[in-house]
């Protein structure tokens, strides 16, 4: 089915020099994607036919593009003669006919539901070059509209250009418009640079357009959140703000609690079902799946997860990892990529996991390193338990079986297997396998050296307490 609009042409290719950065502007992210994406996607389900027109940081650009909209066209604007320019080359590089919709690339917050409005205004009105508007409690450094008595648009001036009546006007341009492609190609061929600038502005389409007797329209949209540009660091943030509050509202309609919608911040596609709780604190990013009644938080960050049904996880974070069924991670605990937790296990304070598969129901309680190691179900790693999978040189593997009871702070130095239902000593160094069913023992013999701290320390309060215990000078030699 053919699309309300035949081409959109997204403007990209200015400098964004205010955002002092290394990184084009479009590039910069927001709820963990793109400015420039989060624009197409908002314009890819009106639009059959998509231009981005590409300049500064033009390859990295570019080849984003091609990655989130491969089918789209890039067309160069070498030297950057303004946004009326820009359209000059788009259009040039088309054959397109019909309707035209051209956006900035850096209006992260429009939605498609604005543009579907506009659209049906903009063909109601049967107009050759409509403008979306925006009334601002600050219009400054905008372009604003200005109108005749009857309240029709007469022109669009810029900041830079406004007289001191035209400044006071308080309805701008948010550089969203609909145009006939005709009507649109013939008035860019008539754009002068006649302005303070030097540039080609696009906005001077509009007049050009009603002096040849077609109707241009200016349309007010109602949520000017909606066409915040972003050109510096502020406005980034304050985007980011304004869409994590639009994230936040759909998730908590969903269903999904959040205590504190302020400090938490949930990437656009994260999936998240409903009774699910997030503390205050939380960060929920990129691929990261959360079923029913998990409680994630406080100040938790997930990369990448799988959270199955009525886990838990507090105070961690957890990269590229699955979480099974009520799994409880934390407080404190750090999880790398390629670990995997089954079902009603137990991951604890001050463990970090890593390449890791740990069994269904089996725990690790406390002060863990669990790298590189497969461990079976119903199994106890035992407090400050160190897998130890690195020899300096090379990583390798460890096997724990099922219900298998690892005593406290064992080294386990892989590459070792520990059998089924095995047990080891606490702090052993186990360098060899330990079968099933036997206990691993790999340490010195406790020898009691009698009397020793009478001798040695005889003036300290260690040794009045000794004493008042009852033990003496005597003892074996030392
Ligand atoms: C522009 C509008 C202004 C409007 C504002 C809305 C003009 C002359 N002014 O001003 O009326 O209120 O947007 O945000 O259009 N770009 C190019 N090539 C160029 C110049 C710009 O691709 O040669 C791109 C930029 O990358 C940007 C967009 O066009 O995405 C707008 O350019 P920008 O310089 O930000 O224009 P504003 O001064 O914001
Ligand atoms: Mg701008």
């Amino acid at each position: 089915m053919g699309k309300a609009v035949d081409l959109a042409i997204v403007l990209a290719a200015g400098e964004g020099t205010r955002m002092k950065s290394s990184l084009a502007k479009v590039l910069h992210p927001i709820a963990g994607k793109t400015v420039i994406h989060h624009v197409i996607d908002a314009l890819t389900p009106v639009s059959s036919q998509l231009c981005v027109v590409v300049g500064a940081h033009r390859e990295a650009v570019e080849s984003h593009i091609s990655e989130i909209a491969p089918s789209a066209k890039k067309t160069f604007q070498a030297e950057r003669n303004g946004t009326g320019h820009a359209v000059q080359l788009a259009l040039a590089d088309t054959n397109a006919k019909g309707c035209v919709l051209v956006v900035a690339g850096d209006t992260p917050l429009l939605r498609t539901s604005t543009l579907t409005e506009f659209i049906e205004a903009h063909l109601e009105l049967k107009s050759a070059a409509s403008v979306l508007t925006a009334v601002l409690p600050d219009p400054f450094g905008y372009g604003r509209i200005v109108r005749d008595e009857l309240g029709a648009i007469i022109s669009i001036v810029e900041e830079r250009d406004a007289d001191e009546d035209q400044k006071q006007i308080d309805e701008i341009n948010t550089g969203v418009y609909l145009f006939d492609i005709s009507a649109l190609r013939d008035a860019s061929k008539k754009l002068t640079s006649n302005n303070s600038q030097g540039e080609l502005y696009l906005t001077d389409v509009i007049s050009l357009i009603k002096s040849s007797n077609q109707v241009a329209v200016a349309i007010q949209s109602n949520d000017f959140t909606e066409t915040l540009g972003i050109n510096d660091r502020a406005q980034l943030a304050q985007c980011a703000a304004i869409m994590r509050d639009r994230l936040n509202d759909e998730y908590m309609r969903n269903g999904v609690s959040i205590i504190d919608p302020m400090t938490t911040w949930i990437d656009a596609g994260v999936v998240i079902a409903s009774d699910v709780t997030i503390y205050p604190g939380s960060a929920i990013h990129g691929t990261t799946s959360i079923a029913a009644g998990a409680v994630i938080g406080p100040r938790t960050t997930l990369v990448n997860v799988s959270v199955a049904a009525g886990a838990s996880i507090i105070e961690s974070r957890v990269t590229d990892a699955e979480v099974g069924p009520g799994a409880a991670v934390g407080p404190f605990t750090f999880i790398r990529p390629g670990t995997r937790l089954a079902a009603n296990s137990k991951v604890g304070a001050f463990v970090e996991m890593k390449s890791a598969t740990l069994g269904e129901g089996s725990k690790v309680p406390h002060l863990s390193y669990v790298g590189d190691a497969t461990i079976g179900e119903g199994t106890n790693i035992g407090a400050a338990t160190i897998f130890v999978n690195y020899d300096g040189v090379e990583k390798h593997h460890t096997v724990v079986g099922s219900h298998v009871r690892v005593g406290s702070d064992t080294m386990l130095v892989a590459p070792v297997t520990i059998g089924d239902g095995a047990y080891t000593a606490a702090g052993s160094v186990i360098t060899e396998d330990v079968p099933a069913g036997a206990i691993g023992v790999a340490r010195g013999k406790q020898r009691n050296v009698l009397g020793w701290v009478l001798r040695r320390r005889s003036a300290t309060k260690s040794a009045e307490a000794a004493r008042d215990a009852g033990a003496t000078e005597l003892g074996a030699r030392d």
